[in-house]
Parts: C-alpha cells; sequence; structure tokens
C-alpha cells in the first residue's frame, strides 16, 4: 500500500460529469495497482497510517493520460512534403500523385519487424515521460494481410513487454492501397473476409477504423467493413469529417462506434447525431493546425452535450508530434476548451473512446493506479503553456515507471 502526499492539486476526473474533479492539498492512496482512497490530505483516514509515504512534492497530480488515436507504427520521412506544403501544394494533391500515406506504406512494407518495433518503442518512450500510460494503436500503413498482421504482432508484444498499456486498432481502411486502384471492392473484401476474421480469431485488435473520406472510403464501402467487424465482435472508429463533409458523423452514429475522430468539417446535423448516439468525439488539434484548418467546433459539441476527447493523432504526415500536452494546450488555445474540459479530453473521456470500462482515466476508487506528476502547482497552471516534457513521475499500475532527475 502506498500513500501519495504533498498534492498540491489533484485532478480525479471522475467518469460521471464534466470536470476534472479538483482536489487542493490533497492525498492518494492505492494498493496492489488500484486506487483505493482520494481525497484532501486532511481527511486521510487513520489506517493509512502506516503505509509506505511518497511526496509529490507539492505539485499536480492527474491520471495516467490517455492517447486514444495514434498512427505509432509507421516507417519513412515525410520531410520534403511538409516543405511542399508549406510552398503551397495541398495534402490531397500530393495525396493523388501518390505521395502521403502511400509514401509511408511504401516506406513501412519495406521496413524491418526490428525497425517497425524499435521506433514505435521510441515514441512510446517520450510519450511516458510525458505522463502518458495509455496508447492506442493504429495499423494502416501495412496494407497487405501480412503486414497489417505484423504490425498488430508489434502492437501485441509491445503490450506484453509493458510497462504502457496498448490498445490496438486496425485500420486497413486507411486508403486503398495502389495495387488495389484498380478494383476497390477486391481491397474491401480482403479487409471484410481476410483481415477481420484473423485478427478478430487472434485477440490482434479491439477496434476496425476506416478513413471515410473522398481520397479514401466511401459511406457504403465503410458500412460493409463495420457489419464485418460487428460480426467479429470488434468495436468501430472512424477517421470523419477531416477535410470535407462526407456525413461521417452520421455514419459513426449509425454503426454505434465508440468514436468519431477528426470532425474539423462535421455539420450541425451530424453534431446532433454523435450527441444522440453517445458517439465520443475525438478532436485531433495538432493535425487540425499542420493541414491549416479551422478548429473543430468543441464548444458547439460540449454544448450539444457530445463528449470531446483529445489526442496527438501522432502519424508521419499530418501531425508528426508525440506531444499530448501541445494537443493539451491547444484544445484550450484554439478550440476554446477549459483546461478541465481538455484534462477530461486526454483522460476519462480519452478512455471512454477506447470503451476502457476499468476506471482507466479516473483516479477513484478502483480505478488503476495510473497516475502522473505534473511540474505545475496547478492545473490551470500546466495548460497556461506549454512545455515539452511536463510531468516529473509516471507511475502504472502502482508502480513508478519513470522518474525526472536533474
Ligand atoms: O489521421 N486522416 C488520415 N490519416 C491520418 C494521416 C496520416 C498520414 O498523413 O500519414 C490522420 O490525419
Ligand atoms: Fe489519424
Amino acid at each position: 500500500m502506498t500513500v501519495l502526499d504533498d498534492i498540491a492539486q489533484l485532478a480525479t476526473c471522475p467518469p460521471d460529469g464534466a470536470d476534472a474533479g479538483l482536489i487542493d492539498a490533497a492525498a492518494l492512496v492505492w494498493d496492489a495497482g488500484r486506487i483505493v482512497w482520494a481525497g484532501p490530505a486532511a481527511d486521510l483516514p487513520e489506517r493509512f497510517a502506516e503505509a509506505e509515504r511518497r511526496s509529490a512534492g507539492g505539485r499536480l497530480v492527474v491520471p495516467g493520460l490517455v492517447d486514444c488515436h495514434t498512427h505509432l507504427v509507421h516507417a519513412g520521412d515525410r520531410a520534403d512534403e511538409f516543405v511542399e506544403r508549406l510552398e503551397g501544394t495541398s495534402y490531397l494533391d500530393i495525396a493523388r500523385r501518390g505521395g502521403g500515406i502511400q509514401l509511408s506504406v511504401r516506406a513501412t512494407r519495406a521496413a524491418s519487424d526490428h525497425d517497425l518495433a524499435e521506433g514505435a518503442r521510441a515514441r512510446l518512450g517520450a510519450m511516458l515521460r510525458q505522463g502518458v500510460t495509455t496508447v492506442e494503436a493504429k495499423t494502416g500503413y501495412g496494407l497487405t494481410l501480412d503486414d497489417e498482421l505484423r504490425v498488430l504482432r508489434i502492437y501485441r508484444d509491445l503490450g506484453a513487454a509493458g510497462p504502457a498499456r496498448i490498445v490496438p486498432t486496425l485500420l486497413a481502411a486507411h486508403i486503398v492501397p495502389p495495387e488495389f486502384a484498380d478494383d476497390r471492392d477486391a481491397y474491401v473484401r480482403l479487409i471484410c473476409d481476410e483481415m477481420i476474421p484473423v485478427v478478430a480469431a487472434d485477440g490482434l485488435a479491439a477496434f476496425v477504423d476506416v478513413f471515410v473520406e473522398d481520397s479514401a472510403f466511401t459511406a457504403e464501402e465503410a458500412r460493409s467493413i463495420f457489419a464485418a467487424a460487428a460480426r467479429h465482435g470488434l468495436g468501430a472508429k472512424l477517421h470523419a469529417d477531416q477535410l470535407t463533409d462526407t456525413s461521417g458523423a452520421a455514419l459513426a452514429a449509425e454503426v454505434g462506434a465508440a468514436s468519431a475522430d477528426h470532425l474539423e468539417c462535421v455539420s450541425a446535423e451530424g453534431i446532433h447525431k454523435l450527441a444522440e448516439a453517445g458517439v465520443v468525439a475525438v478532436s485531433l488539434p495538432i493535425a487540425t493546425l499542420v493541414l491549416g484548418q479551422e478548429p473543430i467546433p468543441a464548444r458547439r459539441l460540449l454544448d450539444a452535450g457530445v463528449r470531446v476527447a483529445v489526442a496527438t493523432d501522432l502519424n508521419p504526415g499530418s501531425a508528426p508530434s508525440n506531444s499530448l500536452g501541445l494537443a493539451l494546450w491547444l484544445a484550450c488555445t484554439r478550440q476554446r476548451m477549459t483546461p478541465a474540459e481538455a484534462l477530461r479530453g486526454a483522460t476519462v473521456e480519452a478512455a471512454r473512446a477506447l470503451r476502457l470500462d476499468d476506471g482507466t482515466g479516473s483516479l477513484v476508487p478502483g480505478s488503476p493506479a495510473d497516475l502522473a506528476v505534473v511540474d505545475a502547482p496547478s492545473l490551470a497552471t500546466w495548460l497556461a503553456g506549454w512545455r515539452a516534457e511536463p510531468a516529473v513521475r509516471t507511475v502504472i499500475g502502482g508502480r513508478t515507471v519513470w522518474e525526472w532527475s536533474p
């Protein structure tokens, strides 16, 4: 049993409600990897008097951050395209001529298992040092049965090795790979009839994601892919209404998706449908910024009763950053979310977007003891600015997995 005290401010992010559950001058107690008590230090029950004590050093303590949308495994470098975009070529024009996602697919297929795994491990390590404890990780740069499976096996192995918790997603429907350009239906059949059954049978993914966009998959194609996913017990996620309004939000509601992600171009009707169906909206403000788009209408989503998560979208093109802290700061500054809404978005609402119902993303009795000690006296102070590595300690399952040392 461990008591963490000298917490200047504790954010408990309770599953119900809409606030960060802030407690000043707090203490937190865990045992066997689970939270057993959280509250004002002055109220700490006598029965914990003998427990091992650790100090948060007068800092902010938050639930371990949950990055609920990443493209963690990828290879190759798209820096030339970055410069081209600055010079005026659009993301879609680059995609149409075989660059963009296709370039990353070629590089990922050519990379060895070892190099792919090492790249992902390095990115995960950097995230852990920022207080991130759970990471959703998509495929989507393999796009053959074998390449998608090997990426999922890398995720399985990374998750088994720990300490970060990994939630794997099959995104074989990222784009139609060039070898199927003349027979899109055959690729959709490959996903539905071969990839999804094998992935489900081997327990390699929790979700199936589809990029619904003019340059990727139609709503009709997505419907058959989600039907196959449902038959095999896999949840649905969508890259929806990112570059254009393709009624992706309505489709997410129709198929009962766990989340609809991006949504920069979501319509008023789409917002209404998300609210009705209880689909989490995942905002990805780094991608919005990189692609020079108007921010997701977070206030309208929140006012309509939609839960809004915040994630990095870490990928080699539209969001080449692993900084969930940066995404949080942009959620405040560009999406007009309060620090409390933003933090919930990268903890308890992100866990909801992953359908984790074991208390992940909160620090309440029963939650996993996953937390970050942030070098700020309060949540508002942290998110009023941006720092590359805000955490000084990351704890997963009650075990310190990283600690800053001067
Ligand atoms: O989430 N929208 C599609 N997929 C990624 C982009 C991936 C890439 O550019 O490689 C995204 O933004
Ligand atoms: Fe994405």
